[in-house]
């Protein structure tokens, strides 16, 4: 090979991975920004940013058009959080988070024994909560938005109607839940194209019962979901399917807006969800907990680092385990007791540093939630921030759906404790606040945060993962307001999980060192490795300079931090 054609084959190959990293990388802008799990989705919003539309614009925008690109989590039929924070620094939420129908009791999923049938509250029609997507976003752009709600919504009936490029992650479920033997013929019938094939990755892939359903939305607003033709699907699907959700729980669902949570951290502010999340109260009282660590001789991913982290975690979540549930139900909730700074100082004391604690096992056990949400954040030039996290619960939530409106329902009733009372060591849990109750929002971990720094947005941060979500989210804020990591290495790094029961630290794999392991295990601590964890998807924001920055996680390959 010449010297020429050795540099020319040089370039284009630094050319092909510049191109390929570029995705996950961050990204700079001077205008604004975008990061979603779907690269084309993240486009939709920095086009309607282009033309005039404001954070919330894009954010509703990217939601809808998620719920195309990328169903597993994207969504019409779940449900979801806002955290948003405007130019001047001023806060508010949006819960749309899923109710139970009219006709949910909290013995709903047990036999005459009173035994809990076994996964009936996460895979059956019982399983469907009433969906407040739609709802949420349209409250949102309501009460925030510029452009007209048309303007909105149109981007994401033109990828069903037109179709997207089918992409590896869709090719990947689609081979999945066509293979031999799959009795579930919904999802079996999901992905193919009119000719009955699976697309190839690369092919545009169309859903012309979506973007009629999304027409309608377009259209009437949220009467185009919550009423007329499409209700009446959504009636008839469950009727037949052996699920509880009627005409009248669909009319009367209504997003709420909701005080956020308040905390701080050596000077920066931290917004995020209130109940019937536990995502923003169980992070301010870790990161309360972490303003006390004195970090000038705790080193960044050394045992005592994951220690403190780790015994936090145990904490957070055994508070959680207690007191939360939805607001609306549990008038009571000590959320200024479990976020103030004494109560920080008090938990603080009970932490040895050299030896683990003992979660009691006795009292509560592990929380269910699904794995499996997706995380957009927004900005715009003016300096306005969204961070949404929305979710079906599982992946491809309920797995079920009506052909006919092209979506899929929630299974996140399997968020609700499923048992009055009975708690077991297996994770089972059976306390008050959580049990299923007509109208009532089930306990969420999803934790969509801002951190403000004098008065303006700082840091707009979430992610998918269940619980893992709170985890992540704490420590990715930790790694950039303590660690001053850049967003894109505060994404990346290792990151553990601790949620109280089971009583061990969850680690990825590749990321923590043989040695560190064995130290945490002198300290008591039970290990279990894992690939991953989470999907971040971040933007940071310098309001001296005006430029952002993002970055979405690499373990979501066809992410995209897209900036203008
Ligand atoms: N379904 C997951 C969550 O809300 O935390």
């Amino acid at each position: 090979m010449t010297l020429l054609k050795f540099r020319l084959v040089f370039l284009l190959s630094s050319l092909f991975i510049l191109c390929q990293t570029q995705l996950n990388a961050q990204t700079y802008a001077k205008n604004g920004m975008v990061v979603s799990s779907d690269e084309s989705s993240s486009e939709v919003g920095v086009d309607i940013l282009k033309k005039g539309g404001n954070a919330i614009d894009a954010a509703v925008a990217t939601a809808f058009s998620l719920a195309v690109t990328h169903p597993s989590a994207g969504n019409i039929g779940g449900g979801g959080f806002i955290v948003f924070m405007n130019s001047e620094g001023e806060t508010t939420t949006i819960d749309f988070r899923e109710k139970a129908p009219l006709a949910a009791t909290n013995d709903m999923y047990l036999n005459e024994q009173g035994k809990l049938i076994d996964g009936i509250n996460h895979h059956s029609a019982k399983a469907i909560g009433v969906p407040g997507t739609v709802a949420g976003l349209y409250l949102a752009h309501k009460n925030y938005g510029k452009l007209p709600w048309k303007t909105v919504v149109q981007p994401a009936v033109d990828q069903a109607k037109n179709g997207f490029v089918f992409n590896w992650y869709l090719y990947r479920a689609a081979q999945y839940f066509t293979r031999e033997g799959n009795d579930n013929t919904f999802m079996n019938g999901y992905f193919r194209n009119e000719k009955g094939a699976i697309p190839e990755p690369g092919e545009l892939w169309m859903q012309n019962e979506l973007a009629e359903t999304l027409t309608l939305i377009r259209d009437k607003g949220r009467d185009g979901f919550y009423k007329g033709k499409t209700a009446k699907k959504i009636a008839n699907f469950m009727k037949k399917n052996g699920g509880i959700i009627t005409k009248k729980d669909l009319a009367k669902y209504e997003a709420i807006e909701r005080e956020p949570i308040k905390g701080s951290y050596k000077g920066y502010d931290i917004y995020s969800m209130p109940p019937p999340s536990s995502g923003g109260v169980a992070l301010v009282e870790m990161m309360n907990l972490m303003e006390l660590a004195d970090f000038e001789t705790i080193e960044f991913n050394s045992a005592d680092h994951l220690h403190l982290v780790a015994e936090a975690m145990r904490r957070a979540f055994a508070d959680r385990a207690e007191h939360l549930g939805d607001p609306d139900f549990n008038l009571n909730i000590p959320l200024e007791k479990l976020t103030s700074k004494a109560f920080a100082q008090k938990r603080f004391q009970e932490i040895n540093m050299a030896k683990a604690s003992i979660s009691d096992s006795s009292r509560f056990g592990r929380l269910y939630d699904g794995e499996s949400t997706t995380h957009l954040s927004t900005m715009d030039k003016e300096g306005n921030a969204v961070s949404l996290t929305y979710t079906l619960e599982y992946s491809y939530g309920s797995q079920m759906g009506s052909k006919e409106l092209g979506f899929i329902f929630n299974n996140e009733m399997g968020d609700f404790n499923p048992q009055p009372g009975i708690t077991k060591s297996n994770g089972q849990i059976g306390t008050a606040p959580n049990l299923v109750a007509p109208e009532k929002r089930m306990l969420s971990s999803m934790t969509p945060t801002i951190v403000g720094k004098k008065g303006k947005p700082f840091l707009v941060i979430g992610s998918p993962g269940g619980r893992t979500i709170i985890n992540t989210v704490f420590q990715t804020v930790l790694n950039v307001l303590e660690f001053k990591m850049p967003i894109d290495k505060a994404i990346e790094a290792l990151k553990i999980h601790h949620q109280w029961l089971p009583d061990q630290i969850v680690y990825e794999k590749l990321l923590l060192s043989p040695d560190t392991r064995k130290l945490l295990e002198a300290k008591g601590h039970t290990l279990k490795e894992r690939f991953n964890m989470g999907a971040l998807m971040g933007i940071t924001y310098d309001a001296e300079k005006g430029i952002f920055v993002g970055a979405s996680d690499s373990s979501q390959p066809d992410s995209g931090a897209i900036g203008y």
